[in-house]
């Protein structure tokens, strides 16, 4: 597989990791049903697309990466719930650029580029999902 290809999916393999770390953590601090189970249900995605891209970069040739991003010791460090989520949804909309610089490195069909379509898709869905709870529940999560 492309060494520049490799590094991107590794990337955000690393990403998609730390995803899973930062979410747990929010999901178990969140008191508002809809909310937990918005973060829960992105944690399931979050966990599926690591394992997907260890899976792509695997059978593509490369080697996985085994490091988890930096972002969830990132997320602790903010002080309030709501600063949290905004720093979430920063997160996912930077990973959603990493996915279009990946995209454009990937063959124009094929798993890789169809499951990094899909992952894109998932990711803008998300973010204007949270923003649109954060907005709704402003009130109500401190
Ligand atoms: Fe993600």
């Amino acid at each position: 597989m492309d060494a520049a290809l490799e590094r991107m999916l590794n990337l955000l393999l690393e990403s998609e990791r730390a995803g899973v770390a930062v979410l747990d953590a929010l999901a178990a601090e969140v008191k508002h049903p809809d909310l937990k189970l918005l973060l829960l249900d992105a944690r399931e995605e979050e966990s599926r697309n690591a394992g997907a891209l260890e899976r792509l970069v695997r059978e593509g040739g490369g080697t996985p990466s085994a490091a988890t991003g930096p972002f969830a010791g990132k997320v602790a460090a903010v002080g309030t719930m709501r600063g949290r989520l905004t720093l979430l949804i920063r997160g996912q909309e930077w990973v959603a650029r990493k996915i279009e610089e990946t995209l454009a490195l990937a063959p124009e069909s094929g798993p890789i580029h169809d499951y990094l379509q899909k992952m894109a898709n998932r990711h803008r869905h998300e973010i204007e999902w949270v923003r649109a709870e954060l907005i709704r529940l402003m009130d109500t999560i401190g």
